[in-house]
């Protein structure tokens, strides 16, 4: 799927990021992070869609549009750089992409993590379930929603 989108400086991540992008799920997801298989894998999914920010990137977004709906699978920007609006760039763009074929969007968040739930809540996602033990660690997920997208 193309990184088609309104703001410059979001791209469409690539392989040639690879290398950066297993740094970033390190220091963004020390739980359960994607390995380098994975990562490479989301990259070349059919109806996948992973935009980025910067050379080399300070974050990343990463979702599946499936028919109509759009399910977001991680949000990261590097601890370096947060509280600057970067997450908020990425968000707007991943919906402006994803808008081409969803019209609403599903996520899950682990029920420990304080941040990206305020950032989602900020962003007008809402709760709307919880899934106990949902993670290999036994930590909770909480179902969001966002709908229209
Ligand atoms: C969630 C994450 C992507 C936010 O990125 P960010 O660039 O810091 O976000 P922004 O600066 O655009 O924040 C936008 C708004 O979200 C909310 N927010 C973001 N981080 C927050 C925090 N730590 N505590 C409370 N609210 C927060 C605020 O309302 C913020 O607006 P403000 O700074 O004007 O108050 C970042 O914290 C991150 O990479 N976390 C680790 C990975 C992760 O857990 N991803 C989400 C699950 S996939």
């Amino acid at each position: 799927m193309s990184a088609a989108n309104a703001d410059p400086d979001v791209r469409a991540v690539t392989a040639a990021d690879l290398d950066r992008l297993v740094e970033l799920q390190a220091l963004c997801f020390p739980v359960e992070g994607w390995t380098r298989g994975m990562l490479a894998e989301e990259l070349g999914r059919p109806g996948g869609i992973f935009l980025g920010l910067g050379s080399p990137l300070v974050g990343y977004a990463c979702a599946w549009a499936v028919l109509d709906e759009l399910h977001l699978l991680q949000i990261a920007v590097d601890p370096s750089e947060r509280r600057a609006g970067q997450g908020r760039v990425l968000h707007a763009a991943l919906l402006r992409e994803a808008r081409r074929h969803a019209s609403a969007g599903w996520l899950e968040v682990r029920a420990d993590n304080p941040a990206a739930i305020a950032f989602y809540l900020r962003h007008g996602w809402q709760q709307v379930g919880r899934r106990p033990r949902y993670y290999a660690d036994g930590t909770d997920a909480m179902l969001f929603r966002l709908d229209p997208l």
